[in-house]
């Protein structure tokens, strides 16, 4: 069987594709790019393409599905830049290769902790020996209320982390977990969480119904100097909203590991280009906002993890056998 891979990384994902594809007994067509119309040809006797966060559109999607291709594995967790019902429609199968959730979950408390202390300030001022204290006090976990949105996988390892920090944690979710009640952090609504929550940490997938869950109006209702943590998708915060109330001071500071429209940016060295995100480039410019690109999965163990079972569940789906990573 053949498997051919987009936006294969030389540095860190060629020589693992060639082990578990030896292993798995899978011939390789290892591509750089992303996958588009010009290099779909690629796909050409290939059951299964293996991608990233890059866009699959219906229309691309059909291209992949004329030359054969039956089966889209995307190496991560989440999968809304697939288009799911196209593929669904062209008869070909999406499945997802979630890693282990403690990368995400150390990344996102790592963010929590670098605004409340205002690291990004702090880094800007040693890095300039800029030895001053004015404007970088910090405040304690212990003395704050962490509220977490989405306590699946990660939500939940990031609960547990945060419990030996002594703050008090509020989780929402659509499906309450018994564990997470039993560990005594409390359930609550929406409206709860924007009137409760010192600090807000998403962990919720990007779908339709919760686009833009941090918009101007919950935010208005949010308590004044409210921090803000995504490491889940750009798409649940208005960026608009976050900027104007970053420039409001409604909002005390963010750490973005996601933003809304980084396909196309991200993973790529774009340093000599104009970029046109001008969300991005404004929130960049905060000295309380700390950006990275969308990275907190980038472990030596994720990587592992995703490349091995992207390629286990084509194996499965050739063979016919239970793909657990099906996207159903
Ligand atoms: P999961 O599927 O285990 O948990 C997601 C949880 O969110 C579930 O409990 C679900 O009920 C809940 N949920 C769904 N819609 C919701 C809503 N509207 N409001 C509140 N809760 C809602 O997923 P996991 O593994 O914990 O990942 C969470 C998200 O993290 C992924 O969907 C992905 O977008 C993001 N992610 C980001 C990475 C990064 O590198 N920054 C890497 C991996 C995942």
């Amino acid at each position: 069987m053949k498997v051919t891979v987009y936006n294969c990384r030389a540095f860190d994902e060629k020589e693992l594709f060639e082990r578990f594809g030896e292993e798995l007994h899978i011939e390789l067509v290892l591509c750089p790019d992303a996958p588009d119309k010009e290099n779909a040809a690629l796909a050409r006797g290939s059951e299964c393409i293996d991608i990233i966060t890059s866009k699959m559109t219906g229309d691309l999607l059909k291209i992949f599905a004329d030359y054969g291709v039956k089966y889209v594995t995307t190496r991560t967790i989440g999968y809304d830049h697939i288009d799911v019902k196209a593929a669904k429609a062209l008869g070909m199968t999406v499945a997802n290769a979630p890693y282990g959730p403690c990368g995400v979950a150390d990344y996102a408390v790592m963010l929590i902790l670098m605004t409340i202390r205002k690291m990004k300030r702090i880094l800007e001022r040693t890095n300039i020996q800029d030895y001053t204290l004015k404007g970088i006090q910090g405040r304690e976990l212990k003395d704050l209320t962490v509220g977490v949105i989405g306590t699946g996988r990660i939500g939940r390892t990031v609960l547990k982390d945060l419990s030996g920090f002594g703050c008090r944690l509020i989780a929402y979710d659509l499906y309450e977990n018994e564990d997470v009640k039993a560990s005594g952090v409390s359930y609550v609504t929406l409206e709860e969480m924007w009137q409760q929550a010192d600090v807000i940490t998403l962990h919720a997938p990007l779908t339709d119904e919760n686009r833009h869950m941090i918009n101007k109006e919950t935010i208005s209702r949010m308590k004044d100097g409210v921090m803000i943590v995504n490491t889940a998708r750009g798409g649940l915060i208005d960026s608009e909203a976050l900027i104007s109330g970053i420039e409001s001071g409604k909002i005390g500071g963010a750490g973005l590991d996601v933003v809304e429209n980084e396909f196309g940016l991200y993973y790529y060295d774009r340093k000599s280009d104009i970029l046109n995100n001008r969300e991005l480039a404004i929130l960049r410019g905060f000295p309380n906002v700390t950006v990275s690109h969308h990275m907190a999965f980038y472990t030596d163990d994720c990587v592992e993890t995703v490349v091995r079972d992207s390629l286990l569940g084509c194996r499965y789906f050739v063979e016919g056998k239970e793909n657990p990573w099906e996207v159903r």
